[in-house]
């Protein structure tokens, strides 16, 4: 419905929308979900499970409310604005319409001012008026149409108001101010990775801009803490947030029975704000107690730092009760229930449960901060365990970072409410003027009014504390990851067969991977598991920090040999991985890593009747086994192929005939574990651009039937024939029909699961120290205590080399940092393993509709944490390559990218006993996704029946080539 008020009215033209080909009336100026919402219309789309989405966040994170707009996918309904004749609809067109053009340019446009402001709420609107007024040349990003953020939020251009209040008008004002000081402010404009303090990589108005500040600060507000009940996805079940957004900004209201829950004054406001426009909330359920005598000195405290918001509060109070609108203390909402939309609430209070009808419930038990730019760039966080829990930032108070170039300011950092932020920053503003040398002296005021608000706010979070996390009321039923529609129950399950984090849930359900990036999951499933919540037990920050459109951010950039890692710093999480006690620690074989390499030895040793106990630092599988492309090579790479290439075709040719033998054990393990771990063979094309390239694409295809391998070269026809959706522009390609794709997330654990079936035993968080003979055993000294083994298997990976080194192996093997990338799903488009000739490029689409686009594109490293990094260029020249290839991709969003690191040897694998040190086995392999089977499957041989190793996958062989 649309709401009135005595001083706002409508002044945007009347316009048509269509969603799902029904015409709906809007109003020029609105977003899709107000004219939706006015509509009646609260399920937007579907998910993959069938379940009805709409909107939820209302502020553009949770990614619930994308739609299809005139064929363009992933659009956000809260975000876009309608315009006249655009069709709408919850569904997937058969083929997305481009986002963007490819850029013209041959590189991101860069841009160096003094000072990159993200995010324009209070916070970051205040500090960049501060540095402005400084004299600073500043830049403020903003995601919305206008700045304002949450709180000072601007009415819609759908409206005008005659008569704007005290927070629309501290918007304008803030506004106002910041254009007069001469900030540019670029609104529809976002940061989307942050890769060091001064390259900020951001989409300006769709245009691909990198930044390089002076100073950076960011100031990404916050966004509200999840309320996982049960029908929490149900549409018409959303934020306070966002329905306020509709409600405040938008003048519409979804339903007509509106039930606002939670804790906190932001509901009671919302409440008053539909009084004043006609509506009546049916109640507002409120977690706090009534406050009583026993909260006198907390209103004292409010009294003397703000009386006119401890004024603003009682008076809203009083409202309600004029107005007869219930406000249920100490009372919460357990379920939203409904079948295709909210339909009634379930509450629990002092007078016991009862239920009570409502179309709209509004949720709001606090927020959380917005800490994916400044985690990105690997500032410490602490946990905060207020209600759910979240990480805030570590910061001076100055808002200065831990990089002295960076400030946090605002709920993006620190939860502290519109007074806190805004008098952080400006002093962050002031402070980063300072370091630029410009005269910006302190401001005693600012402090004071700090001071004041951030004692308001802490007498006021006394009064309403959202409750303690009730992990264990989360029923099993109920979905905890939204995007990915993963439940409570999967998660203890997986919990309750030894996962013990985050990292390791997310990888074993998915759960975190969605589009939000766990924005709205994560801080659950930290409370889910065993140990206390820190900065480790949140998902990793990944870029895109929100899913992007790819074509914007589509640059050539130039072929590479990726850089090598010797001895690798482990990553830093490992310590945090609790052990689970071990009857023994002796065992026949002793196998060191816990990845697809280790997990399969260790596998077919346990089915061969061995005792066989795994040796992994951290959880099993979350290496590059889990963080790989999944592709299944069997057909040479751009790299294994070069006019070095001996005429027999060196390591890569050797390794050629395992890949098939791999691919086939694949097929038993999927078999033994009762799914299909996402394997298809469909085939892998190799494409060649140019004449040349298909040359050279006729010889490796004669090098690899060669080596029995079945290998066509197609001309341009008959590519066109089997994969239409690519390029056009290709000339042929090399066919390799048992080639193919695996979900490495599901593989690696399928392996795992079946190893331990099978009796194998796995000891988590022990990291490999020592390792020395003693008489025929082995002693391995780890992290958690000594083990005793009859043999040892190095299945290390990239760290093999270290592993060998403690027991003087010379080992050859390096690390390359790679990076992978997906897209948001789209129907199907291709069915085969992509690569291109002569450049790095491996491309398929899942099961589930997303691309994975890897092909090698190097990350970086920090030696000092462990830590691996997508690395822009990387990402834009990944995504340049692919576009080549399937130009669909300009229609495509892209969602996450992320690194891992490869074993590098010299193509080919190193198995079997190391010479002069029996009892002493390595299995290390690049291209460890589709031959993890078949380097278990021979390391278990050469243990279990001695069989001989071929030569050249024996470490002998440098050996050899050194003599
Ligand atoms: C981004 C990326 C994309 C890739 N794409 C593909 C692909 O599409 N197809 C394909 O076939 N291959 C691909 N690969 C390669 C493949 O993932 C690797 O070859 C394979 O996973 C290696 O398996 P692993 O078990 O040897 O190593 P890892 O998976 O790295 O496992 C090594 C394990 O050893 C543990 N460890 C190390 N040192 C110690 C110690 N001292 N004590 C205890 N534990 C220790 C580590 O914690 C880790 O768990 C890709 C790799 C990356 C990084
Ligand atoms: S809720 Fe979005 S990834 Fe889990």
């Amino acid at each position: 419905m649309r709401l009135t008020h005595k001083t706002i009215r409508p002044v945007g033209r009347p316009i048509t929308i269509h969603f799902d080909r029904q015409p709906i009336a809007a109003l020029q100026g609105e977003t899709i979900a107000a004219a939706l919402s006015a509509a009646g219309i609260v399920a937007f789309r579907r998910t993959a499970s069938g379940a009805p989405r709409g909107l939820y966040c209302g502020m553009g994170a949770c990614f619930d409310c994308v739609v299809t707009v005139d064929g363009r996918i992933g659009q956000r309904a809260c975000l876009t604005k309608a315009a006249d004749g655009m069709h709408v609809t919850g569904a997937l067109p058969a083929t997305p319409a481009p986002l963007a053009d490819a850029p013209s340019a041959a590189a991101a446009e860069e841009q160096s001012p003094d000072i990159l402001v993200v995010g324009g709420g209070p916070a970051g609107l205040s500090a960049a008026i501060a540095a402005a007024e400084a004299g600073a040349a500043v830049v403020l990003l903003d995601e919305r149409a206008a700045p304002g953020g949450q709180y000072a939020k601007p009415l819609a251009d759908s409206h005008a108001d005659a008569a704007p209040d005290r927070q629309f008008r501290i918007g304008l004002d803030l506004r106002q101010r910041a254009r007069r000081a001469g900030v540019h402010i670029h609104t529809e404009s976002a940061a989307w990775g942050a890769f060091a303090p001064d390259e900020i990589g951001a989409l300006v108005a769709g245009h691909a801009v990198t930044f390089r500040p002076k100073r950076l600060i960011l100031a990404p507000g916050a966004h509200e803490a999840p309320v996982p009940i049960p029908g929490w996805t149900l549409p018409g079940a959303m934020t306070t947030g966002a329905l306020q957004t509709l409600v405040r900004a938008q003048r519409v209201c979804p339903g007509e029975q509106v039930l606002i829950g939670g804790t906190g004054p932001l509901n009671l406001q919302l409440a008053c704000e539909l009084l004043d426009c006609g509506v009546k909330p049916v109640a507002v359920v409120e977690t706090a107690p009534r406050p009583g005598l026993g909260a006198s000195h907390h209103a004292v405290r409010m009294l003397r730092h703000a009386p006119d918001l401890l004024r603003d509060g009682v008076a809203m109070l009083v409202r309600l009760r004029r107005a007869g609108v219930p406000v249920l203390w100490s009372t919460r909402i357990t379920a939203a229930l409904g079948h295709d939309r909210v339909g009634a609430t379930r509450l629990t209070g002092p007078d016991g449960e009862r239920s009570l009808a409502a179309d709209v419930v509004a949720l709001n038990l606090g927020f959380q901060p917005e800490t994916g730019l400044a985690r990105a760039l690997g500032i410490p966080h602490r946990f905060v365990a207020t209600g759910l829990g979240h990480l805030a930032t570590e910061t001076d108070a100055d808002g200065r970072t831990t990089l002295p170039s960076v400030f946090a300011v605002g709920d993006g950092a620190v939860l502290g409410g519109a007074r806190v932020a805004m008098a952080r920053g400006r002093l962050a503003g002031l402070a980063a003027a300072r370091d630029l040398g410009l005269r910006a002296p302190d401001d005693p005021a600012a402090r004071a009014a700090l001071a004041r608000a951030t004692t308001f706010q802490d007498a006021l979070w006394r009064l309403f504390r959202p409750p303690p996390a009730e992990l264990d009321g989360i029923a099993d039923g109920v979905v905890v990851c939204r995007c990915e529609e993963v439940t409570a129950g999967r998660l203890r399950a997986e919990l309750a067969a030894g996962l013990t984090s985050l990292p390791a849930l997310k990888k074993a359900t998915r759960a975190g991977m969605g589009r939000c990036q766990g924005r709205f999951c994560a801080a659950t499933i930290a409370r889910l598991c065993p140990d206390a919540p820190d900065d480790w037990s949140f998902a990793a920050p990944r870029a895109p920090l929100r899913p992007v459109p790819a074509a914007p951010l589509m640059f050539q950039a130039a072929e590479f040999t990726a850089p090598l890692l010797t001895a690798p710093t482990p990553p830093a999480r490992r310590h945090r991985v609790p052990t689970q006690p071990v009857e023994m620690r002796r065992t026949d074989v002793a196998v060191i890593g816990g990845g697809l390499a280790g997990l399969c030895s260790a596998l077919y040793l346990a089915q061969g009747g061995v005792d066989v106990l795994l040796l992994e630092r951290d959880e099993a599988g979350m290496a590059a086994s889990t963080a790989n492309a999944g592709s299944l090579h069997v057909q040479l790479l751009s790299y294994d192929f070069t006019d070095d290439t001996p005429p027999d075709g060196g390591p890569a040719a050797h390794t050629l005939p395992l890949g098939p033998r791999s691919i086939a054990l694949w097929r038993e393990i999927a078999a033994a574990a009762g799914e299909d771990l996402g394997l298809r063979t469909e085939g892998g094309l190799m494409l060649a651009e140019d004449e040349a390239a298909l040359a050279w694409l006729r010889r490796k295809s004669a090098m690899e039937r060669r080596w029995g391998i079945e290998s066509h070269v197609l001309g341009a026809n008959e590519l066109r024939a089997l994969a239409p959706a690519l390029s056009e522009r290709m000339l042929g390609a090399d066919f390799v029909p048992a080639e193919g794709y695996g979900d490495p997330l599901r593989g690696t654990m399928a392996v795992l699961a079946l190893a331990q079936r099978h009796g194998a035993r796995l000891l988590r968080g022990a990291e490999v120290q020592a390792i020395e003979r003693d008489g025929a055993a082995w002693r391995i000294t780890t992290s958690k205590g000594a083990v005793m083994a009859g043999r040892v298997v190095n299945a290390a990976g990239p760290w093999a080399a270290v592993i060998g080194d403690m027991v003087g192996l010379d080992l050859p093997v390096t690390g390359t940092v790679q990076q992978v990338i997906v897209t948001e799903p789209t129907p199907p488009l291709t069915r085969h393993l992509i690569a291109l000739a002569n450049r790095h490029l491996s491309l398929k689409q899942q099961a589930s509709g997303g691309f994975l686009v890897g092909g090698g594109w190097f990350g970086g490293f920090d030696p000092a944490s462990g830590r691996t990094q997508a690395l822009r260029r990387s990402i834009e020249g990944n995504l340049w390559v692919c576009s080549c290839v399937l130009p669909a991709l300009q229609g495509l969003q892209f969602v996450r990218t992320w690194t891992g690191i490869n074993p590098a040897i010299d193509r080919a694998p190193i198995l079997g006993e190391a010479p002069r040190l029996p009892g002493f086995f390595n299995t290390v392999t690049a291209n460890g996704y589709t031959l993890g089977p078949i380097v278990g499957r021979i390391t278990a041989d050469a243990i279990l029946h001695g069989a001989a190793v071929d030569p050249h996958y024996r470490l002998d062989r440098f050996e050899a080539r050194r003599i």
